[in-house]
């Protein structure tokens, strides 16, 4: 359970969150004392008058209620304190001044006693005065079975959502309140849910509930049917999660639990799936949990969603849990354009809503993927820089051998200063270097020769030090073609150095690093400016080792070694782990030219 929290007085965190709606959205106001917040009218609305739709609850389960107020969804949110219903008068001021009255009013609920009675008498206050006042109490979970739930019914949890986005879609097109008011019925009807979670969550400014009680979700077990308060679902399983959703799709689904067959859905239904986060699920888990439902619908049910909707709608503070739902969608006999999947795809300016793709998105069953081959003919065209294909590659070998020969020294430095990484990643790279280059033809065309070894070491060296090398080695090739004349050329020291240099300065677009920084660059750049100006690869080699030893002295300004601590510890004695790694290659290649 967790039990810290940013905003620790739960008045003031109410307070202050449904304030920010109206920073958030400005068509929104907030009435403070009474915590509503409503659509603020408008030239529109007050010409055009529309059903008003009131929702709300305790505070908890933001978004809901009053991040779904909007244009095109509810017209005010009243909230409670948390995980309670507001009172009675709070609601009465919300219908009576906060919202239109001439087209009637629904007050529309969670099926909760304290809601349905407080919400439920505001509205009879509000018919006695004379408006036209509908109330009406969601209840779409099955968790809790018929025999346990007994007279409390079904609960409202996440798929109530639906509801209020389709009715609220069909007051904004105009319908009429009993129009409304049915359709609420109807949606409620054929929808399902149920919520799993793996811990109570703890209400701020609450006493954190003793480590042994029944408040703590055991670490390997789920509770199945967990409602958005806390409340406990039918059962604790101890269940991954295919087979945890297994068992919530059969409770929403199997005709043979009675206690459950709230709505008979079946795979020649048009359904829409909804997966909501009860608050602290992340992002990453919430995306596997959708396939893996999507997957289960599919092959165990033959049930495919004309929508799947997944975000966070009505939460349980930062729950660490979801709910699932699904709608059968039926026909609303309302007319053209208000389908329940029509008013579900309208669009609505709330906050809280979230399923950005539009009914032409859905509707084109676009599976098109895009497979364009990389036109590769224009990179791999062969140069006019000539080479000795089999002395490259033994000069190279050399090179190579050497790296992959300091790999133990290379871990040792690189788990000292860094993540312990680098010397198998250099090494794992030159030893697939040499593998492809043990194959195939040997190009006797520089370009093409290092064609060969790029892709190799984009597939197999990873990081940032892979990353390096491969942007390195791209634009060695370009470097070489700048050196490419139109006339054929046997390639020199002098020729190889120009290229590299060309190859570093389209490298530092997107490094930083200079030598001094204690990085690969600090063998890299001597040992190619060393070239560029005497055309002497022993020579070059050798202030590159120079470079490396250097780098023992120097404190980290880039890269991973950065963070590591316990300086004194090493300082003067270990060098970069890259440099070292990379001066041992061109060591090995300068002794083998
Ligand atoms: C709501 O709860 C009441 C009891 O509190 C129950 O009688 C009713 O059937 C429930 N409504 C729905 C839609 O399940
Ligand atoms: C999908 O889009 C591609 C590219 O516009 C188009 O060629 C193809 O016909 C489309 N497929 C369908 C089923 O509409
Ligand atoms: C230079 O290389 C290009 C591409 O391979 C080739 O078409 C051209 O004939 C070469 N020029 C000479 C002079 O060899």
């Amino acid at each position: 359970m967790q039990t810290k929290h940013f905003i620790n007085d739960p008045t003031h965190l109410v307070q202050t969150s449904l304030a920010s709606l109206t920073l958030t959205n400005p068509s929104l106001a907030f009435d403070s004392l009474n915590k509503v917040i409503y659509r603020r009218p408008t030239k529109e609305s007050q010409e055009n008058p529309k059903v008003s739709i009131i929702t709300g609850g305790g505070s908890g389960h933001e978004p809901a209620f009053a991040a779904f107020c909007g244009k095109g969804f509810v017209t005010a949110g009243v909230a409670g304190t948390i995980f309670a219903s507001p009172n009675t008068l709070q609601v009465q001021r919300a219908i009576m001044s906060r919202v239109e009255t001439r087209k009637g009013v629904l007050v529309i609920t969670f099926n909760y006693t304290g809601d349905v009675l407080n919400f439920g008498l505001a509205a009879e206050k509000a018919k006695a005065a004379g408006i036209d006042t509908e109330f009406y109490a969601i209840g779409d979970d099955v968790g809790v079975g018929r025999e346990k739930g007994g007279k409390v019914g079904r609960r409202g949890i996440g798929g109530s959502i639906l509801v209020l986005k389709i009715i609220c879609a069909l007051a904004e097109a105009g319908g009429s309140l009993k129009e409304v008011y049915n359709l609420a019925k109807q949606v409620a009807d054929n929808l399902v849910s149920v919520g799993s979670s793996m811990e109570h969550v703890h209400v701020p400014g609450r006493e954190i509930p003793a480590a042994d009680s029944e408040e703590m979700v055991p670490n390997d077990e789920i509770e199945v049917g967990m409602g958005i308060h806390n409340e406990p679902g039918s059962r604790r399983v101890t269940a991954t999660l295919p087979e945890l959703v297994k068992i919530m799709l059969a409770q929403m689904l199997d005709p043979n639990d009675k206690d459950r067959h709230f709505a008979h859905i079946t795979k020649d239904d048009k359904v829409v799936l909804l997966i909501n986060n009860l608050g602290g699920v992340s992002n990453l888990e919430m995306g596997g949990i959708v396939a893996e439902v999507y997957k289960q619908l599919k092959e165990d049910w033959g049930i495919t969603p004309v929508r799947a909707i997944s975000g966070t709608f009505i939460t349980s503070l930062n729950g660490m849990g979801f709910s699932a739902s699904i709608l059968k969608l039926e026909d609303t006999g309302l007319g053209p354009g208000k389908s329940m999947l029509e008013l579900l795809d309208a669009p609505a300016e709330a906050l809280g809503w979230s399923a950005p793709i539009n009914t032409e998105t859905w509707n084109a069953k676009n599976d098109s993927t895009m497979e364009h081959e990389a036109d590769s003919s224009r990179d791999l065209k062969a140069s006019n820089l000539s080479i000795d294909p089999k002395r490259t590659l033994s000069v190279l070998k050399a090179g190579l051998d050497k790296m992959i020969a300091a790999e133990p020294e290379v871990t040792r430095f690189d788990t000292i200063v860094g993540d312990g990484d680098c010397g198998t990643g250099l090494k794992r790279g030159a030893e697939e270097v040499l593998t492809a280059l043990s194959s195939g033809e040997l190009p006797s065309d520089a370009v093409s020769f290092v064609n060969k070894i790029v892709p190799v070491v984009e597939h197999h060296m990873d990081g940032t030090s892979g990353a390096l090398f491969s942007i390195y080695l791209n634009a060695l090739v370009h470097g070489l073609r700048e050196q490419d004349s139109g006339s054929t050329k046997q390639m020199d020291a002098k020729t190889w150095a120009a290229a590299l240099k060309s190859a570093l300065t389209a490298l530092g677009k997107y490094t930083p690093a200079v030598p001094g920084d204690r990085t690969v660059m600090d063998a890299l750049v001597p040992f190619v400016d060393t070239l560029a100006s005497t055309g002497d690869v022993k020579k070059a080699a050798q202030v590159a080792r120079e470079g490396a030893e250097k780098t023992k002295t120097m404190k980290a300004s880039l890269g991973r070694a950065v963070y590591v601590g316990g300086e004194s510890e090493w300082m003067g004695k270990i060098p970069d782990p890259g440099a070292w790694g990379l001066s041992e290659m061109l060591v090995g290649l300068a002794d083998a030219s």
